[in-house]
This record gives C-alpha cells, sequence and structure tokens, in this order.
C-alpha cells in the first residue's frame, strides 16, 4: 500500500501532463477537470480494458453509446427531476454553500463561524434548453448517469438482436451532476465519467446474479491493479438507498483523503422500465423464450466511475523507493494500463549513429507496440527516472555494444535490473513481459 498524499499525487500530475485544472488559464471551472497526453492514454486504456473485459469479451452483454442530452420525460420517468438533490444549507454571513449531510455541525459555517440557514433541497442536474426557443417545452437535461440511456434502449435492443434472459447493456460516458461541493481532486467533479452495466434478469433470479457481479467486480479491480485490501465492502443501510434500489453495495477505497465509494452495485429491479413503459406508453418486455410469458425483467447494475478508477490506480501505482540522490517515485502501473509501454533511447545524443541506429530501434517497436515514446534528453540515469515516474514499464538504450553485436538493453521499471536482448528477439521478449 502507498502512503501517498493528495497533494503528491496533484502535483504529479500536473507536472507530467495527466491531468490539468479545467479551463485553468482563466482561473479554472470549480468541479472540472482536463485529462493531458499521458492522462487521456490512462483514460482510454482503463475504458478499453473494462470494454474488452465487460462487453466484447463476453456472450451476454451489449455496448450501447447514448445520447448525453436527453428528452426531460426520460428523468421525470426516472425519478431524478423529483429526487435526485443533496440536502444543501447557506450561510448567512459568508454565502457559501454546503452539503448538509457533509457538515458534523448543520448551524455553525466552517469556514466563517457565522450561522447557517435551513437546510433546502438542490437538485444537481445541469438544465439547459434544446433549440432556439426557450420555453418549458424545450427543457432538456444533461444525463446524470449513463443508466438512463441503456432503460430507454432496451426495446431498440430487444427488437434488434432479439437476446435471451439474462443479458445486460454496458455503456461508457460523460455524466453531469451540479455537486454544491466538488472536491478531492477528480473524486467528486461536476463532469466525469461512467462505465455502467445494466444486466437484465428473470426477478427470482437477482441474489444469484448479484453474487457473480461482485465476483466480477474484484476481478475488474484486479485487472487495473486495485489492491484488494484497499477495498471495502459497504453493504448501503435501507434508509441510505437511491430512490430505485432494493439492495446496494458500495465497494470503497481507502483513497488518500479516506476511505471513500468507488464503486457501486445496486438491485434496481424493474424500477425503471416500468416508469418509462408507463410514462412513454411503450410496452418495455422481453418475451421468455421457455414460457413465452411477456416479462419486465428486474436489472442488477455494477456502475464504474472512470475518474475515480483513475485516482485509486494512481494511488495504488504510486510507489517511493530509495534514499538520497537514489530516490526515485516510481507509478507501478499494469502494463496494460500505462499510458507508455516503452521508451527507446539512444545512450548519447551526440553520436549520429547511435541516434540512427536508435530511430530505426523506435519506429520498428512503435509499429509494434503503438505507444512508445522516445527520450534523448540528458543522462540516462534521469531518463529512466523521468519514465519511472510516468509509469513507462521498459526502457530500451541503444549503446556501442548495439553497433557491434545489435542487441539493447532493456531496463524494468519496478525491479530495475537491465537485461540484454537481440533486436530480433525484442518483439517476442516484450509481447510476453507487456502482457
Ligand atoms: N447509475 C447509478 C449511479 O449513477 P452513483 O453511485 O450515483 O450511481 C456511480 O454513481 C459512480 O459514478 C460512483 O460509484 C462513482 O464512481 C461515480 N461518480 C458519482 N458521482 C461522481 C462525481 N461527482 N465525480 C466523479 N465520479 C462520480
Amino acid at each position: 500500500m502507498s502512503n501517498v498524499s493528495m497533494e503528491q499525487l496533484i502535483s504529479l500530475c500536473k507536472r507530467r501532463g495527466f491531468i490539468f485544472q479545467g479551463s485553468e488559464i482563466y482561473g479554472g471551472l470549480a468541479g472540472t477537470w482536463d485529462y493531458g497526453p499521458l492522462g487521456s492514454e490512462l483514460k482510454r486504456n482503463i475504458q478499453n480494458a473494462w470494454w474488452n473485459m465487460f462487453i466484447t469479451g463476453r456472450e451476454d452483454m451489449f455496448g450501447v453509446d447514448a445520447a448525453i442530452l436527453m428528452n426531460q420525460n426520460v428523468w421525470k420517468a426516472s425519478g431524478h427531476v423529483a429526487g435526485f438533490s443533496d440536502p444543501l444549507v447557506e450561510c448567512t454571513k459568508c454565502k457559501r454553500r454546503f452539503r448538509a449531510d457533509h457538515l458534523e455541525n448543520t448551524e455553525v459555517c466552517p469556514e466563517c463561524q457565522g450561522s447557517l440557514g435551513e437546510a433546502r433541497q438542490f437538485n444537481m442536474m445541469f438544465k439547459t434548453t434544446v433549440g432556439a426557443l426557450e420555453d418549458e417545452d424545450a427543457t432538456a437535461y444533461l444525463r446524470p448517469e449513463t443508466a438512463q440511456g441503456m432503460f430507454v434502449n432496451f426495446k431498440n435492443v430487444v427488437d434488434s438482436l432479439h437476446p435471451k434472459l439474462p443479458f445486460g447493456l454496458g455503456q461508457i460516458g460523460k455524466a453531469f451532476r451540479n455537486e454544491i461541493a466538488p472536491r478531492d481532486f477528480i473524486f467528486r467533479s461536476r463532469e466525469f465519467e461512467q462505465m455502467e452495466i445494466e444486466y437484465f434478469v428473470k426477478e427470482e433470479d437477482w441474489q444469484g446474479r448479484f453474487a457473480d457481479w461482485m465476483n466480477a467486480m474484484y476481478q475488474w479491480m484486479d485487472l487495473v491493479g486495485i489492491p484488494r485490501p484497499s477495498v471495502h465492502e459497504l453493504e448501503v443501510a435501507p434508509d441510505d438507498l437511491a430512490h430505485y434500489s432494493k439492495r446496494t453495495v458500495d465497494f470503497e477505497f481507502d483513497f488518500p483523503f479516506g476511505r471513500k465509494e468507488l464503486y457501486g452495485l445496486a438491485y434496481r429491479t424493474n424500477f425503471d422500465l416500468n416508469n418509462h413503459a408507463e410514462a412513454s406508453k411503450v410496452p418495455l418486455y422481453i418475451v421468455d423464450d421457455e414460457t413465452s410469458e411477456k416479462i419486465v425483467p428486474h436489472c442488477i447494475e455494477p456502475t464504474f466511475g472512470v475518474d475515480r478508477t483513475i485516482l485509486a490506480v494512481l494511488a495504488s501505482a504510486y510507489h517511493e523507493e530509495g534514499e538520497g540522490d537514489d530516490k526515485r517515485v516510481v507509478l507501478k502501473f499494469r502494463p496494460s494500463i500505462a499510458p507508455y509501454k516503452l521508451c527507446v533511447s539512444p545512450l548519447l545524443r551526440n553520436k549520429p549513429e547511435l541516434m540512427e541506429k536508435a530511430r530505426v530501434v523506435y519506429s520498428g517497436l512503435k509499429k509494434l507496440f503503438g505507444n512508445v515514446t522516445w527520450d534523448d534528453n540528458g543522462n540516462i540515469g534521469k531518463r529512466y527516472r523521468r519514465q519511472d515516474e510516468i509509469g513507462t514499464p521498459y526502457c530500451i538504450t541503444v549503446d556501442f555494444d548495439t553497433l557491434e553485436n545489435d542487441t539493447v538493453t532493456v531496463r524494468d521499471r519496478d525491479t530495475a535490473t537491465q537485461d540484454r536482448v537481440a533486436i530480433g528477439d525484442l518483439e517476442m521478449f516484450l509481447k510476453e513481459k507487456l502482457q
């Protein structure tokens, strides 16, 4: 377990091009973050791994990619217009706003000690208008969860692909919540990304499927390098359940700022399909292939925040090793999600024959492994430190021996050990290592 602080993580993320404050040159926009070159690679690798594991890797799952802007009636039927709110209190003196359920004392302002007003419900959906007329009919909401894009496409998928129960829909995409108090870096922001699954089952099967999905969620955490001892299950108390849920287990992670929700697994019953069928007047059901009965399936929902995954992966990968001049920071990412898989360097920059040979090795590896970086700045030790800090699993150095015998040095990020490998064997050697 690493003991990284949020300050260390945020500083590394900015310094090395992972994550920047949104709209930074204008002073930022609270609750928004931009992923830089390294962060966007990390994010894409995580999303691809999720899609491969849960959609293309399974026979019972289908992907969708629904619009972010949805008809306001979706959110009326789903219960979000009436109920997707947090209790807000405002300080009568400094006018700052807080989430009442995050305060220990709901009477005194934690910032200026002024007195806090009455708590009122604040709906977290971002409202907008679609088209040129700004009347009530033009109201639309940016989705606060990707889930509804799957419920409203249930009939389309059933009619076009004729799946049998159990089957699921999965989606990766942006969600927006006007959080009262965005905080803790990318943990709680106003624009974020979710990877969600709506898995449709017969009512009598829900408990077994719920247990299957719990296991699948742990396998996912293993895949991306979130260690099990840092994850804790929380059975959500009946009074705290979301309006659609009959059972929810939260997976909490030991973030540097404390133990907080990483993922959730909910049993949404047939709440959503029933409500949409009633509100839209479009029957939403599936014909049971055994009994030929029309049934409204029940739904198990595993939900994964992309940004919280990234934060948990960064915190888990962060290590500091050595002392004094030998001290190094290393992000021990799983190779499959590391932003760069390999770095190629000539031992010295001012030797044209080394540069030329290293360029050939670099372009060959780039064709084979895609995300390969080049570094010829500073001395080789400094290059290794730089690559360690961004989590590049292997560094390949072209030196004078390469010119003699066509071998290169391959240096391992985690152990700092070096192997001498023939250029002709590099593909096999690295493929095995990067698995
Ligand atoms: N469809 C169910 C749903 O949206 P949720 O617990 O409200 O449930 C699911 O959100 C996941 O989305 C959370 O477990 C978390 O990973 C992520 N998430 C929620 N709010 C977030 C926010 N403001 N910033 C970043 N991630 C958030």
